[in-house]
């Protein structure tokens, strides 16, 4: 670590934001908040209200968390003395692009520079800089203090130092950093999602299943595989004692002719997949289904991480 992380800006509090401001604070973080929008106090303090239940089941001290967040007038008031700052602003290009350039101006010379950015490679907002070497993804998945994944990416002009500080920070608030070494829109994590979601999605629109069984489909097979062995090692389990190579020569045949299915993009088609969706969940409220996939997600982190868990609270 070449700086140690006492500050953080989080500049846009939305979903992610919010999210990402909790858990820096309960890390121990000094975290100063910018977002334009008018309820920002309100928003901050309802989220650390939501989050700091499970940031306390997680082992982690909550103690004077609200008093380590900060509001911030602006982006030049956030950043004034950030060692890191965390960019979760709308998925915009342009809007990236004016952010970075700015903050490259006025973040501290060490400030490490991370977009949350869901499909927008760091390059494509600051090929027009002159330093872009401290600027890279953190791309977290919702919400960012419990999914404990960040895919790190560094653009073409990222170095190899900040590279390591990201992994460093993400390491420091209890993240599972992955560096992916080559750009491609989506990165991982929602290239994959994507590839399940426009099959479930054609799925649906065929008549073959309901969005709710198909999510029954999910969260009783591969949901639970996918959390303990992910995809390559489930399928080396999945040949047996012959491994990987066994499956494919023996079953990779017949899989690889399946033929997947892509999705209508006529809007009443869509609309027809919207209103399925809603049919199955719209009679509860978020709060409600937020709240039981939060209370699950905890449960499932506490079994594949006791022994994490055990010791932060030992250490507490
Ligand atoms: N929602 C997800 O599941 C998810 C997951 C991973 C990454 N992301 C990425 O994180 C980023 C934020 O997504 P989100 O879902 O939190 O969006 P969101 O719409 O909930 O929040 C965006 C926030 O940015 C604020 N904003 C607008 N202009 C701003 C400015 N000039 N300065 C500071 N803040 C400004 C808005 O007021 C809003 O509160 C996006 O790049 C998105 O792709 C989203």
């Amino acid at each position: 670590m070449t700086h140690p992380f006492r500050t953080a800006a989080v500049i846009g509090a939305g979903t992610i934001g919010l999210s990402w401001t909790a858990l820096f604070a309960a890390h121990g973080l000094t975290v100063r908040v910018s977002d334009p929008r008018p309820d920002l106090a309100e928003a901050v303090d309802t989220a650390l209200e939501q989050f700091t239940p499970h940031l306390a089941a997680m082992g982690l001290d909550v103690e004077g968390l609200a008093g380590r967040v900060h509001l911030a007038g602006d982006v030049t008031e956030a950043v004034h003395d950030a060692d890191v700052v965390q960019e979760n602003g709308p998925e915009n290009l342009d809007f990236k692009k004016r952010l970075f350039a700015r903050l490259m101006k006025e973040a501290p010379w060490h400030a490490l520079l991370l977009s949350s950015s869901s499909a927008i490679p760091a390059t494509a907002f600051t090929g027009h800089l002159r330093d872009a070497s401290r600027i890279l993804i953190g791309h977290p998945f919702n919400p960012p203090h419990l999914i404990p994944l960040v895919e790190v990416v560094p653009g073409k002009c990222t170095s190899e130092d900040a590279v390591q500080d990201a992994v460093d920070f993400y390491t420091v608030v209890g993240r599972t950093p992955i560096v992916e070494r080559k750009e491609i829109p989506g990165f991982v994590g929602n290239r994959l999602q994507r590839a399940v979601s426009r099959e479930a999605t054609y799925l649906v629109q065929q008549g073959v299943i309901t969005p709710d069984d198909l999510d029954t489909v999910l969260t009783t097979s591969l949901g639970i595989r996918w959390a303990t062995v992910g995809l390559f090692l489930g399928q080396h389990l999945g040949g047996g004692p012959g491994g990987y190579r066994h499956l494919i020569e023996h079953i990779g045949a017949s899989m690889g002719h399946l033929a997947l299915g892509q999705p209508s993009s006529d809007p009443a088609d869509q609309e027809r997949v919207v209103k399925a969706v809603e049919e199955a969940y719209g009679s509860h409220s978020y709060a409600d289904l937020a709240g039981e996939r939060d209370r699950k997600q905890l449960a499932v982190l506490a079994a594949l991480h006791p022994t994490a868990q055990t010791n932060r609270t030992k250490e507490n």
